[in-house]
């Protein structure tokens, strides 16, 4: 039920004209709502001719009765009861333009806070489907769905699905679902009631060109109200915005990838170099980002860590590979020669306009805490961090690798010897995070993976003699303490 009295704001000129058709034509005129209840009546009742009118609105409002003593009195009154109308009806009509304006205007506003949210909580984020989450989860919030799902392309145009409270077997009744087996359908945005009573939102999600490159889906659970045409309308909106945010994305992430794998191969490229450091470069990367994730790095620096470590001797391009897989002792020239190679790394990144920890980890790694390492003899605090952590993955590498010389060592020998370094060469907590990695990942996971080559001692005897290490290094250094 409905009456004018709920759709007209300014209710004064309605109120002079009923007292005008009431009191100067002498008409008894009464208004109703939408079921023909009278809501308002003025002028005494008593006449003999009657005529009603309809207020026009959109939606059934009800409308106006007057009455006259005689038909006479009506028809002449007619002129000023249609002058009245037209003008309560034009301001019918100005009243909900000036809402549906403001409507517009509240939507738009709550459009813009929803997506300023919404970047700022994706600015910074490089992972793809994180990204997706993030979207997923503020749609949902703002239209007050409970589950949700995005099926779209992802990097190389494989397939990504991000899920929000949602199970395999609901998935596949969406897809089964009645409203999307048209053809038509899927190409629109549709609200539909699945046969559970969930009330379900989609969205087909379009690139720049127009074509379909994948589907959200919204939910709502069965006791609640379902989706409108207004939700609908809102995440329609935000799609079209998102959309060619999702292609950069996806573009930025393919970008990535090429960019690490193209760093790989080049570092594969420096180790096959040497038939002794093959696969070097792709274990230090390893260890590099173990020791980072213990270290608790946030994954944009992991992910610049990783290259930098790939990418730590690329300076050996230059070096002869008589010099870099020499049996023998190296003559001091060619050992300064071999010193020489984080320059030529330096040379060969720094027109690339990498970002500066990348260039500095992967040019530091020979540098020594005590100021004595190469090329630059930097000392302390004057080398990154990423100098320091590339520099112990380096080393433990080295060790357990098997060389021209001699065998490869097993891992508690290697540990022995990074851990009388300390202070000296290595970074006291870098070394730490390494016995902390091994201690955790070992074996299983990506480190045990990597490890899987590495010698040891005594393995059932490995965690006693990793505590052990472990307090030595935690231990101050009081100037006589050696490892035995
Ligand atoms: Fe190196």
């Amino acid at each position: 039920m409905s009456s004018i009295f709920d759709h007209l704001f300014d209710t004064e000129f309605l109120n002079l004209s009923l007292q005008y058709l009431s009191d100067v034509l002498n008409l008894a005129v009464t208004v109703q709502d939408s079921h023909g209840q009278t809501v308002l009546s003025q002028g005494l009742p008593g006449g003999q001719a009657t005529r009603s009118y309809t207020f026009n609105y959109p939606q059934n409002i009800g409308g106006l009765t007057c009455t006259a003593a005689d038909q006479a009195a009506l028809t002449a009154s007619e002129p000023h009861i249609s002058y009245c109308l037209a003008a309560i009806n034009s301001q019918l009509a100005r009243e909900e333009e000036l809402r549906e304006t403001s409507e517009e205007m509240l939507a738009l506003s709550s459009q813009l806070n929803f997506l300023s949210k919404v970047a700022r909580k994706i600015i910074g984020v490089e992972d793809l489907e994180e990204c997706y989450q993030i979207i997923l989860q503020e749609i949902s919030t703002a239209i007050n769905a409970d589950q949700a799902l995005i099926h779209t392309r992802g990097r190389w145009d494989d397939e990504v699905e991000v899920r929000l409270n949602i199970t395999l077997a609901e998935e596949r009744q969406l897809q089964e679902c009645d409203c999307l087996r048209k053809p038509r359908n899927i190409e629109q945005p549709i609200i539909c009631s699945l046969a559970n009573g969930k009330s379900m939102l989609y969205l087909p999600i379009r690139e720049k060109d127009g074509r379909i490159s994948g589907q959200m889906f919204f939910l709502r659970p069965a006791d609640q109200r379902p989706f409108t045409a207004y939700e609908k309308k809102f995440v329609g909106i935000i799609e079209n915005i998102i959309s060619p945010t999702f292609e950069t994305l996806r573009l930025y992430d393919s970008l990535q990838d090429l960019y690490l794998n193209t760093v790989k191969a080049l570092a594969a490229a420096i180790d096959a170099k040497d038939e002794y450091t093959h696969g070097h470069s792709f274990r230090v990367a390893k260890y590099a980002v173990t020791i980072g994730q213990q270290l608790a790095l946030p994954s944009k620096e992991l992910s610049d860590l990783e290259i930098a470590a790939y990418m730590h001797d690329l300076g050996k391009i230059g070096i002869s590979e008589s010099i870099l897989g020499k049996p023998g002792k190296l003559t001091s020239e060619e050992f300064y020669h071999i010193q020489q190679h984080p320059v030529f790394t330096d040379k060969i990144l720094q027109p690339i306009h990498l970002a500066n920890n990348i260039i500095q980890g992967a040019i530091q790694h020979h540098e020594r805490l005590d100021g004595t390492g190469y090329p630059m003899g930097l000392s302390g605090p004057e080398i990154s961090l990423f100098g320091r952590i590339i520099a112990v993955a380096d080393v433990f590498d080295a060790l357990t690798s098997k060389r021209p010389y001699r065998d490869a060592m097993p891992v508690e020998t290697a540990l022995k010897i990074l851990c009388s370094d300390v202070d000296k060469q290595f970074d006291r907590n870098v070394v730490l995070a390494l016995l902390q990695a091994i201690q955790d990942k070992m074996p299983g996971s990506e480190f045990g993976e990597v490890s899987a080559t590495l010698k040891f001692d005594a393995l059932q005897n490995l965690n006693q003699f990793l505590k052990e290490l472990t307090e030595f290094v935690t231990t101050p250094p009081t100037g006589s303490s050696s490892i035995t």
